[in-house]
């Protein structure tokens, strides 16, 4: 049987926009029709699993049908060596990813936003890994070095040496590459120089490292408010969370260009089958 498509979103950077970024993904699969499973390994903080959790609540509170995905949480290895730890990291999430692959179409995993093993594990299962960044420069060194003017590519940042060396392990286990896609999170709606001059060290250290650039995701105050009832804003644009929108949800035009940033997301992810789907959404 095909194994379900594992999709990992990590940046060792927390604040970045992997929990928000992970759960649009996770209800736009959902919509479209497939099969998802959910794995949060960030274990201290479980953003994903409470967003999940509120998420259930209102379908229940408000008697609206909402798709959820399976959703399991790996806590870290409390294990006192080092190396038993790893050991125990690696044996659970093999488990709990042949179980949910084999059931599930899709595996999204939202990973913590530190260097932990787990993280580590995870990166190097993944077939699409998504690496949200927040558009200022400080968020961009733990992926790309620049030199203090911030115009000169210094090197590739401690994050995507990790990555390229998770890709090179998988690799030379016999898997097939990664597909890497950096997602600029946050955008200001006014372009500036600093977003300029982001935009164009990307494209260089997409040259070097072998990721692709996304088209970004602009800073919107309506992806903050839709934790607390777990929707996404491909929920609020359809039936039946429509007539259910915030009080202070963003006017129409707002969240229908929301809307259409995200579909534009999962477009550029060209994950197996999702494209042709996206007219679902
Ligand atoms: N595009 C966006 N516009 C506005 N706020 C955002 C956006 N993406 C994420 N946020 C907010 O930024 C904070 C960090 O996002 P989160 O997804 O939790 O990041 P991470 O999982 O990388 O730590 C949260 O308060 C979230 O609501
Ligand atoms: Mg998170």
């Amino acid at each position: 049987m095909r194994r379900g498509y594992i999709v990992v979103f990590g940046n060792e950077k927390g604040g970045s926009g992997k929990t928000t970024s992970a759960v649009h993904l996770i209800s736009g699969l959902l919509w479209a029709g497939f099969r998802v499973a959910s794995l949060d390994l960030d274990g201290r903080q479980q953003s994903l699993t409470r967003y999940l959790e509120n998420r259930a609540a209102t379908a229940a509170a408000e008697g609206v049908d909402l798709l959820c995905p399976t959703h399991e949480v790996i806590t870290a290895s409390t294990a006192d060596s080092a190396r038993q730890a790893r050991r125990e990291d690696t044996m659970a999430l093999a488990e709990r990813l042949s179980r949910l692959a084999a059931a599930h179409d899709f595996v999204v995993i939202d990973c913590p936003g530190s260097d932990a093993h787990l993280s580590r594990a995870a990166h190097r299962v993944a077939d699409t890994l998504v690496t949200p960044i927040n558009d200022s420069l400080l968020d961009l060194d733990m992926v790309v070095r620049l030199d203090a003017a911030g115009k000169t590519f210094v090197a590739p940042g401690a994050y995507a040496v990790m990555v390229v060396e998770q890709r090179r392990a998988r690799l030379a286990r016999g898997g097939a590459g990664m597909d890497w896609i950096v997602l600029r999170n946050r955008m200001s709606p006014l372009g500036s120089r600093n977003s300029t001059m982001i935009g164009e060290t990307l494209d260089r250290l997409s040259a070097v490292v072998g990721c692709r650039i996304a088209r970004g995701v602009r800073d919107r105050v309506i992806y903050r408010q839709l934790f607390l009832r777990g929707l996404t804003v491909l929920d609020l644009t359809r039936e039946p969370a429509k007539g259910k929108r915030p009080a202070s949800a963003e006017t129409e035009a707002s969240l229908a260009a929301a809307r259409d940033e995200v579909r534009h997301l999962l477009d550029d992810l060209w994950l197996p089958s999702l494209s042709r789907r996206l007219g679902r959404l």
